[in-house]
């Protein structure tokens, strides 16, 4: 039974849906962002089980911070649940006018935070023997786009980590999955591809809604599996290849 969780990338788009979401149903929210920037504008989403959620600012690709994260949040809770959601999207350009400096930015955002979330997440579920970890990469992370390399390079790797997870803990009742959301009405859509376009996208609240009951086995899949969300269903279910 999940009472607790953790969501990076929670002061907006579909971590903050995930928030309102959990803490509507009681759960005990940990919501981090980057910055307090969309601090205000979220709460004020959060129309009942405001005093579950608490909130922490945290650079997620920066170790020392995501360390001192965990410790904050272990002083006053268990952790049954953790949502690796924080992304970063960039900017349309080919693989011959990408800036290193670009590419490492995806991968220090996009693959690095999940690295090191997972990491201390990982130590709290193998002390505990129980845990759920729930990645977000993209179905940029499954099928490659074009101008989008270094984002569907970072969102490819995070299937890696999920999968990497489950093979090393078959010994504790620990879960992972990956979820490849398809475009999603939020500001990293608009910022990418205008509001036009992004207002044709599924909402992150039918993603979370998904999520959730990926998370309470309303919806039972393999454990590894990576689930890709698009166009307002579950489109697909990629189990975890064997050894
Ligand atoms: N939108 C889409 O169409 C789409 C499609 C497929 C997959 N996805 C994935 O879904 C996830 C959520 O995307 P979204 O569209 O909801 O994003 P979004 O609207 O751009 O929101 C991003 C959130 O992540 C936080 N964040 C970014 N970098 C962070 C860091 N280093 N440390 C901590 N927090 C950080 C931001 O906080 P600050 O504002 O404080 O920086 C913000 O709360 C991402 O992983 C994204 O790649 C999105």
């Amino acid at each position: 039974m999940i009472e607790s969780v953790l969501i990076t990338g929670a002061s907006r788009g579909l971590g903050l849906a995930l928030t309102v979401k959990f803490a509507e149903n009681g759960i005990r929210v940990f919501a981090v962002s980057r910055t307090r920037r969309h601090w205000k504008q979220a709460m004020s989403k959060i129309k009942s089980g405001a005093a579950q959620v608490t909130w922490f600012t945290c650079d997620v690709s920066k170790e020392f911070q995501v360390k001192a994260l965990f410790q904050k949040i272990l002083r006053t809770s268990p952790l049954d649940l953790v949502i690796n959601n924080a992304g970063y999207g960039g900017r349309l350009e080919t693989i011959d006018k990408t800036p290193l400096g670009e590419f490492e930015r995806h991968i220090g955002q996009n693959l690095c935070s999940v690295f090191l979330v997972s990491k201390y997440a990982l130590r709290v579920f193998k002390k505990e023997k129980r845990g759920f970890l729930i990645n977000v990469s993209s179905m940029a992370g499954t099928r490659a786009v074009p101008k989008l390399a270094a984002y569907s390079a970072s969102k490819f790797a995070v299937a890696a980590l999920t999968q990497a997870a489950v093979k090393e803990n078959p010994d504790i009742s620990f879960r992972a999955l990956t979820v490849c959301p398809g475009g999603m009405n939020t500001q990293m859509r608009r910022d990418l591809f205008g509001a036009e376009d992004a207002a044709k996208q599924q909402t992150p609240e039918f993603v979370a809604d998904k999520i959730i009951e990926l998370v309470d086995g309303t919806f039972p899949v393999e454990n590894g599996a990576c689930v890709v969300i698009r166009h307002s269903k579950i489109w697909a279910v990629m189990p975890m290849p064997g050894a």
